[in-house]
């Protein structure tokens, strides 16, 4: 059973906590890019692993991320003007650069003695995917960027959101590492075509696209649980098996790396894949990034309005990024249609998904679960959580952060006879044990 002390540990990521170290070990995402749209645009705010932050871009295109508060009077810096190459503080006016060095001290006499001894706190950045990144970790243990497929694919290929979970980080991770619920949460009642076409792929969706092995997850709500560990500690391939047609079953593949993407479970070869990173703003809430990309052709336009306009995992968003229908609205949840159309009643897969998350309280007791054997995949993450965690707290850093390639994985779907292992699965269906996708894209990294 999970204690308090273990549920602390997991749950809490602000400056000085385990579990916080142990996530500033790792490039996050932190801004979709074109929340900087262009040079000297308005700086934005950032709350990442509980601490303030303020992004800009400065006069040459480059992104600084830096602390919130002047260190003079500790004045909020996302009031400040964004001009020629740094970002003005508005009391007294002092300047800083994207590297946080303080640059313009016109205040005082000795400014130009004093500036060179002020520095705020600035984090490195990177844009790649689409997203701007960020490390917060020890300088000489910076990582390279992890090689996630969305982010290496043609910018045409790819189409990536953001929303807000009002729920501590794991409670979210912890959903997606459950392969069982998508025969409950996320099913239509009638076990019909168009339902499912409608919950899956929005309302303009045409029956040819359906894949018609979702019939197997409402028909088979008990699948067996296989966990199959990544190397390097990279977190772990969780795969639910469930009974399809004649001696065939149906497998969905879900890899989940650390500390806190996964790829998910649903894609046919050929089709859109998905996955999402979530990262702790502070413990009582979370950014989910969301992509969608597509290995073999650009994104059409018409994809991109359905994604846009909410559909698979990106739920309809106010400019806020947090989704319309939410906790304060109870996810507008339909009665009538919980009763005659879908299990939920709720629309959206996303949705679903943050109504169940949330509804567990923003970091639930964990002390207080009744954990079966479906729980297989949850449990196991949580071990590799808690354990690099720990080793971290002894100075032993986590391996996976040194592994960049590892994280070049596909997940998806397969349908093989009832006697076959997961790990040949994994070989039928992407020719490697793990899913890893060999030297594909070595050469446009090469390029970059
Ligand atoms: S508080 Fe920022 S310049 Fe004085
Ligand atoms: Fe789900």
């Amino acid at each position: 059973m999970f204690s308090l002390e273990e549920n602390q540990l997991l749950t809490q990521t602000g400056q000085g906590t385990a579990m916080g170290n142990l996530f500033r070990r790792f490039w996050l995402p932190v801004l979709i890019a074109t929340e900087l749209p262009e040079p000297d645009c308005p700086p934005v705010r950032v709350r990442i692993l509980g601490e303030d932050l303020v992004a800009f871009r400065d006069t040459a295109g480059t992104v600084g991320l830096v602390d919130a508060h002047c260190p003079h009077r500790r004045a909020g810096l996302f009031f400040g003007r964004n001009e020629e190459h740094g970002l003005r503080c508005l009391f007294h006016g002092w300047k800083f650069d994207a590297t946080g060095q303080c640059v313009d001290i016109p205040s005082v006499s000795n400014g130009e003695t004093l500036k060179k001894n002020v520095r705020i706190t600035a984090y490195p950045v990177q844009e790649y995917g689409g997203y701007i990144w960020c490390y917060m970790g020890p300088k000489d243990e910076q990582p390279e960027l992890p090689r996630m497929e969305f982010a290496l694919v043609d910018p045409s290929h790819r189409f990536i959101t953001k929303r807000r979970q009002l729920a501590n980080w794991a409670q979210v991770a912890e959903g997606i590492l459950d392969p069982t619920h998508f025969s409950y949460l996320h099913i239509p009642i009638s076990r019909d075509k168009d339902q499912w076409g409608k919950m899956m792929y929005g309302a303009n969706f045409s029956t040819d696209k359906i894949d018609p092995r979702m019939r197997w997850v409402t028909e088979d709500g008990c699948p067996s649980i296989h966990v199959q560990p990544l190397p390097n500690d990279l977190g772990m391939t969780v795969a639910g098996k469930r009974s399809a047609d004649g001696d065939e079953s149906y497998w969905r593949i879900i890899q989940f790396l650390m500390p806190s993407t996964s790829l998910a479970p649903g894609s046919s070869k050929g089709e859109n894949y998905h996955g999402q990173t979530i990262v702790p703003i502070d413990d009582g809430s979370a950014w989910v990034y969301s992509y969608t990309w597509n290995p073999e052709r650009p994104l059409s336009d018409q994809e991109r309005k359905n994604l846009g306009s909410g559909s698979a995992i990106h739920p309809a968003m106010d400019d806020q990024f947090l989704p319309k229908r939410n906790r304060d609205n109870d996810y507008l949840i339909d009665r009538e249609m919980q009763k005659t159309e879908t299990y939920s009643g709720i629309v959206g897969i996303g949705e679903q998904d943050a109504a169940i998350c949330e509804s567990q309280g923003i970091i639930f007791d964990r002390t207080k679960e009744l954990l079966v054997a479906s729980d297989l995949g949850i449990v196991r993450m949580r071990k590799l959580w808690l354990e690099a965690a720990r080793q971290l707290t002894q100075g032993i850093p986590p391996k996976a952060p040194a592994h960049p390639d590892g994280y070049k994985v596909r997940s998806g779907n397969a349908v093989t006879h009832n006697s076959v292992p997961l790990a040949e699965v994994m070989i039928e269906r992407f020719g490697h044990v793990h899913g890893h996708l060999g030297d594909l894209y070595d050469e446009s990294l090469h390029n970059r």
